[in-house]
Formats: C-alpha cells, sequence, structure tokens
C-alpha cells in the first residue's frame, strides 16, 4: 500500500516538474524576443530607457472580429517603419511601410490570423508556423496567404480585376477559367454549377479535420498531410491520388479513376490552382463582420452574395 502511494507521489513530481520545465521554456521564448526587441528600440530611438521596457503578452483583440492575436508578442516591430531591415520577427510588415497596400488593414483592428489563419492565441514559434499537427486552421505565408483576400475582396473573381498584390491568386484564377474546371465543378464564385464532380465553391473554409477524414493521403509524397499538400499534389497528377479500384476482386466494389485531366502542370502553376481553390470561401464559414469589408462599389456584388 506505502509502495503504491510513494509511487503515485512520485509519479505525479515528476508530471509536475515536466510540466514546469515546458511552461518556463515556452514562455523564455517569447520573452527573449520582446526583450531583444525593446533593446533594439532603445538604439533606434536613442532612449537607453526603453530596453527595459515591461515584458508582456500582447494581444490584437476586436470584440466584432471575436479574434485575440498574440502574434505581436515576438513581431513587436511589425507596424514599427524603423524596423525594415532588422531580421524576423522584429521585421516591418511587407508592403507596410510608405502607405503600402498591407496599412490598409489596420492591425489593431484587422489583427494577424484573417490573413495568416494558424493559432493566434499561441505564442511559440512551433505552434504559430509551419505545419502545426491536428489544427484545422494552417498557418499560411508566402502565396498560400493569398487564399484568404477574397474573404473580403470578391471582385478578385471577376477577369477584369487584376490585382498585382494577389499575382498567384490572379495567375490561378485565369487558369482556372482558361482550363475550364466550371465545366465540371460548381463554382459559385464563377457562376457555374456543373455537377459532374465535386461542388468546390467552399473548399477554403474546410477545416483540416473535414478534409482528411474524407481524403485518401496515402499516395501522397508529401510527410504533410494537410489540405493545400493533398490540392498541390492532386493537380500534379489527378489519377495518381485518386486511382480508383478498377481491380478489385468483387465487381460491386470496382470504381473507375478519376476523370480529373492530367494537364502536365508545372508545380508553379499547381501552387497557383491551391491557392485559388483555397481562396473559394464559404461566407457563413468565415462570417466576416460587414464592417471589415472595403466601401467601395465593386463589392456591391458580394454583399448581396452574402
Ligand atoms: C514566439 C515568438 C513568435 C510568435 C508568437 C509568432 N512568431 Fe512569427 N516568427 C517568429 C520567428 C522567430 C520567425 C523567424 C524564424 C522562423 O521562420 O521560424 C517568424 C517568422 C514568421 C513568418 C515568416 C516565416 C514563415 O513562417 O513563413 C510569418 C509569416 C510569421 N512569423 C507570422 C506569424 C503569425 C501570423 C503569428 C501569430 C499567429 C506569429 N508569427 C507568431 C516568432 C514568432
Ligand atoms: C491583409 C492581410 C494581412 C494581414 C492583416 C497581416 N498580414 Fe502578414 N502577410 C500578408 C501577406 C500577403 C504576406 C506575404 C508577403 C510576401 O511574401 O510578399 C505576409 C507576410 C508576413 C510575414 C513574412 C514577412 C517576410 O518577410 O517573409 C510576417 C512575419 C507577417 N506577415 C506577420 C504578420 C503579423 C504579425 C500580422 C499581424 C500584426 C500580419 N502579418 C497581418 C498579409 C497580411
Ligand atoms: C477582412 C477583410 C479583408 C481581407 C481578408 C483583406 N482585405 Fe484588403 N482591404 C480591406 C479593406 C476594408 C480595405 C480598405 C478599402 C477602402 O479603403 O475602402 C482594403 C484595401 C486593400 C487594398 C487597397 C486598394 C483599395 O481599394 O483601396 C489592397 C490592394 C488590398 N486591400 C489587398 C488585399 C490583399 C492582397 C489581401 C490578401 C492578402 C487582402 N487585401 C485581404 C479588407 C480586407
Ligand atoms: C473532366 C472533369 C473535371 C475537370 C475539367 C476538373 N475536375 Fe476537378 N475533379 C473532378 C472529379 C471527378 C473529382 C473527384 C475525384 C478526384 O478527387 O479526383 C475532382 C476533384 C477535384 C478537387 C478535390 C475536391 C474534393 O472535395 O475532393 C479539386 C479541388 C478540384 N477537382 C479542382 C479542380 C480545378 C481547380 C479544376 C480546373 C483546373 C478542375 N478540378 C477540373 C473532375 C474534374
Amino acid at each position: 500500500m506505502v509502495k503504491h502511494i510513494v509511487f503515485a507521489i512520485s509519479g505525479f513530481l515528476i508530471v509536475l516538474q515536466l510540466g514546469i520545465f515546458v511552461y518556463r521554456e515556452e514562455t523564455a521564448e517569447w520573452k527573449g524576443y520582446q526583450a531583444t526587441y525593446y533593446k533594439k528600440l532603445a538604439e533606434v530611438v536613442g532612449d537607453p530607457k526603453l530596453a527595459n521596457s515591461p515584458i508582456k503578452v500582447t494581444q490584437i483583440w476586436d470584440k466584432k472580429l471575436n479574434r485575440a492575436d498574440r502574434c505581436t508578442t515576438c513581431h513587436a516591430g511589425i507596424a514599427n517603419p524603423a524596423f525594415e531591415n532588422e531580421p524576423q520577427p522584429y521585421t516591418t510588415h511587407p508592403n507596410f511601410k510608405d502607405g503600402g497596400y498591407i496599412s490598409k488593414h489596420a492591425f489593431e483592428k484587422f489583427g494577424c490570423t484573417i490573413c495568416h489563419e494558424g493559432n493566434g492565441q499561441a505564442v511559440t514559434v512551433a505552434a504559430t508556423h509551419g505545419v502545426v499537427k491536428h489544427l484545422d486552421r494552417q498557418p499560411l505565408s508566402g502565396a498560400y496567404v493569398q487564399t484568404a483576400c477574397t474573404k473580403c475582396h470578391y471582385e478578385l473573381y471577376s477577369r477584369d480585376v487584376y490585382w498585382p498584390e494577389a499575382d498567384i491568386l490572379m495567375k490561378g484564377r485565369d487558369l482556372a477559367y482558361e482550363l475550364g474546371c466550371g465545366a465540371c465543378h460548381a463554382i459559385r464564385q464563377f457562376g457555374t454549377n456543373a455537377a459532374l464532380a465535386p461542388d468546390i465553391s467552399n473548399m477554403g473554409s474546410k477545416t483540416e479535420l473535414a478534409f482528411t477524414l474524407v481524403h485518401d493521403f496515402s499516395r501522397i509524397e508529401s510527410d504533410d498531410h494537410i489540405t493545400r499538400v493533398w490540392e498541390f499534389e492532386h493537380f500534379l497528377d489527378p489519377e495518381k491520388i485518386v486511382p480508383g479500384k478498377p481491380d478489385a476482386p468483387d465487381p460491386k466494389d470496382r470504381t473507375s479513376p478519376t476523370i480529373m485531366p492530367n494537364w502536365g502542370l508545372t508545380e508553379d502553376e499547381a501552387t497557383a490552382l491551391t491557392v485559388f481553390t483555397l481562396s473559394l470561401r464559404d461566407p457563413d464559414v468565415e462570417d466576416i463582420p460587414a464592417k471589415y469589408f472595403p466601401k467601395i462599389a465593386s463589392h456591391e456584388g458580394f454583399l448581396q452574395y452574402r
């Protein structure tokens, strides 16, 4: 009996110690970045006192949007034009300085995850970047951030519009028109309702869990089993990823390979089509408050569509 109690207590202590260790490591990470930021700020401004600014988790929260983004805890120089030549995570946001287009999306109102997705409340590098296991909205960076623009800029689906700020999305959109995806797939954003293939109008608003439950990753080369990777490899070779079961022993189990064509796309083209596909959003799921929509005439169609 005594042995059991000693065993239980020591087990508990080990778990507790481990917990404290993990907690310390994680807090140390963001504290280190923030302390360095203040040191740099003190130098830039020429005020040594700033180097001792209190260290704390910072958060952007907007009641209407209902997101709490803590990215600025480490990315503390994100809206400071003087930090343009500093390394990450201190750098000024690209296209922010001198009234660049990103500055039209005031961080104190928009936060970060409205464009970057991911877990806004986490404060470690591992939980906010790259591929994060079991996270329903994977962090977006590089070209993939462009999948978020159409949450608000609906006119980007019009072929008369070209925005260089969303160049990869524009390339994907044009390819999708040229290759005739709308002949098989319903794509509400293009006004097509074909039924030869799944409706892809809400593809970008699906959670990772919903996607992985109904997609076979066994032929995916990458170890990252997430939606954008499946889409990308599927565009490069649809039949490899969805070969069907033409040779199943029981005729009842036989299914044909996918009819989606293999266009021999380049990797850049497959990326552009993946960005396009994941830009197709369900407005009910995204639930962007009206005050976040640009007030321009070309958005009337979108507001109507909502
Ligand atoms: C613990 C500190 C920390 C937090 C919190 C943090 N970042 Fe970072 N971030 C970094 C560091 C360090 C780098 C550069 C090194 C790297 O890429 O890992 C970076 C790089 C980046 C990059 C460019 C590299 C890449 O992954 O593509 C993006 C984009 C980014 N962060 C976005 C975010 C967003 C959005 C959030 C909030 C959801 C966030 N970060 C939260 C520390 C942080
Ligand atoms: C309006 C959409 C939008 C918002 C809001 C936004 N970003 Fe970005 N961010 C982008 C885009 C687009 C890129 C990719 C730019 C590129 O690669 O040229 C990017 C790139 C970055 C990078 C990588 C920079 C580099 O040099 O590679 C970091 C870090 C970053 N964002 C952090 C943040 C943080 C932190 C916030 C919140 C304070 C934020 N972003 C809010 C759209 C946004
Ligand atoms: C949550 C909604 C939202 C998202 C997401 C968003 N924007 Fe915006 N964007 C706005 C609003 C609001 C304005 C301000 C427009 C105005 O002043 O009428 C704006 C302005 C702009 C402008 C300036 C052009 C103009 O008409 O004034 C550009 C360019 C732009 N956004 C590009 C992007 C890109 C590229 C992305 C994706 C990386 C993006 N936006 C994501 C809401 C959004
Ligand atoms: C000849 C008909 C056809 C054309 C044209 C076509 N597809 Fe498909 N597509 C399919 C079929 C059938 C499936 C379901 C089987 C599979 O996953 O391959 C599919 C699957 C998909 C999926 C996965 C959907 C899901 O929920 O699993 C995406 C995304 C997709 N197609 C995008 C596109 C895009 C973008 C284009 C244009 C570049 C396109 N397709 C052109 C027939 C087509």
